[in-house]
């Protein structure tokens, strides 16, 4: 008898409950800590938005005057651990040098561990992004805003107001989202009480993929290769056919735009209005997110797929200077409180998450009975299963 590997992904399982942030997938809104996504982006620093989140997650007092210099001061002391070793990471991709960085945080689960995650991320990936190029790391500013540093210690000089608060409208957008595969991954390692570097570092390694935080380089990638705003359909349809996604599109959760998306875009903005942004970039990527909606509305009219945060982040992180292959070290930057503050949660709250899985492999009296399909027959070979995503880093 042949069974079928029930692999669904955990569509709509209730793993966890939260106070930190609910997606309303079908009316496209976003909430954190119980304000709007709107009403963040608009105003908030990214440093306003680590406290809403930490707020009464830690025994030491995290409040919102406090985190600017605190995060200032873990900024610093992330560069005092820049040594040899990053000389050498340098050399690799952004995120995997991120990821091998990290590890030289020490475990813990309180607040001078988390600030310093948080201030590491973004001076390693800095470090990583001067160093290849043969620079040398620029020491922090632990007076500066988050985002007004980070832009200063990757390209050495300093940036426009509207950088900055492009920079930092992006990082509010994306500072917390839901029980996300990587945020689930970082409750998951939280959850053993193995500690908050820990959780970071599996987080990380979940959203590098292609289908999570990996896709704003390909979204790039695509626009490289159209060129021009006509060739969008022909060109976008020939990647359908050949069976592949199109990056920066499709949510399991949203059946309407992302509402980052639009979040994204509203900082995009700010840039296009102090000239900073290539107007036909911008232009081309109209036309590509056009020509995609249309096609895959034809394509999947049971399925809504829409624009989803990654696509317009592709254009923004351009504009402000990184290189694509560090737009998820970039992301990682911001998310690293969202998932700081769900370990936090669930180490407060939670039991050690341990869900159970359905045996259907063969039994040792069956088998000499009668030869019983493997899982592996029963799901048959992955090219059968799901399309390729080539395009993917
Ligand atoms: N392009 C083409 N087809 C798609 C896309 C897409 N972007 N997204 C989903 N589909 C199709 C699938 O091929 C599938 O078709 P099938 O039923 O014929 O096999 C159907 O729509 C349903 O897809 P699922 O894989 O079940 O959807 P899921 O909820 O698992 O996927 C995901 C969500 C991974 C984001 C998907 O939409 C995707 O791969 N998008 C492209 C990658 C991307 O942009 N990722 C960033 C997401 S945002 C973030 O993580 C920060």
């Amino acid at each position: 008898m042949r069974e079928t590997l029930e692999m669904n992904g955990l569509d709509d399982v209730i793993a966890a409950d939260t106070v930190l942030s609910d997606v309303d997938g079908q009316a496209g809104t976003l909430i954190i800590r119980g304000r709007s996504l709107d009403e963040l982006a608009q105003g908030s620093t990214y440093e306003a938005v680590l406290a809403l989140l930490w707020e009464g997650l830690f025994d030491d007092p995290s409040r919102a005057p406090a985190v600017p210099a605190l995060l200032g001061r873990a900024r610093s002391q992330a560069f005092e651990r820049l040594g040899q070793a990053e000389l050498r990471r340098a050399q690799q991709d952004p995120v995997e040098a991120l990821r091998v960085l990290l590890a030289q945080i020490d475990d813990g689960e309180r607040l001078d561990t988390a600030l310093r995650l948080v201030g590491a991320t973004a001076v390693f990936t800095a470090a990583v992004l001067r160093l290849r190029q043969g620079l040398k790391p620029i020491e922090p500013d632990a007076t500066a805003s988050h985002s007004a540093d980070l832009l200063r210690m990757i390209h050495g000089t300093p940036s426009t107001a509207e950088q900055v608060t492009a920079l930092d409208r992006y990082l509010v957008t994306v500072s917390d989202h839901g029980l996300n595969a990587s945020t689930f991954a970082a409750r998951v390692v939280a959850s053993t009480r193995a500690g908050l570097t820990s959780a970071v570092i599996a987080a990380l390694s979940a959203l590098k993929g292609p289908l999570h935080g990996g896709a704003p380089g390909p979204v790039l990638d695509y626009l490289d290769s159209i060129g021009k705003p006509e060739m969008a359909s022909g060109w976008l349809q020939e990647t359908l056919s050949r069976g592949e996604r199109l990056m920066g599109f499709g949510h399991r959760i949203y059946r309407v735009r992302d509402p980052r998306a639009d979040a994204v875009k509203g900082a995009l903005r700010t840039l296009i209005r102090a000239g900073q942004v290539d107007a036909q970039r911008l232009q081309l990527a109209e036309a590509v997110e056009a020509a995609a909606l249309r096609l895959l509305a034809a394509k999947k009219p049971e399925r809504p797929l829409q624009t989803n945060v990654e696509f317009y982040t592709a254009l923004l992180l351009e504009a402000l200077g990184f290189p694509r292959d560090a737009f998820t070290c970039v992301f990682a930057i911001s998310r690293t409180g969202g998932w700081i503050a769900h370990a936090r949660e669930q180490i407060l709250g939670g039991r050690l998450i341990r869900p159970r899985s359905r045996y259907i492999g063969p039994r040792p009296q069956s088998t000499l009975a009668q030869p019983v399909a493997t899982s592996f027959d029963a799901i048959g070979p992955e090219s059968s299963r799901r399309p390729p995503i080539t395009s993917a880093r």
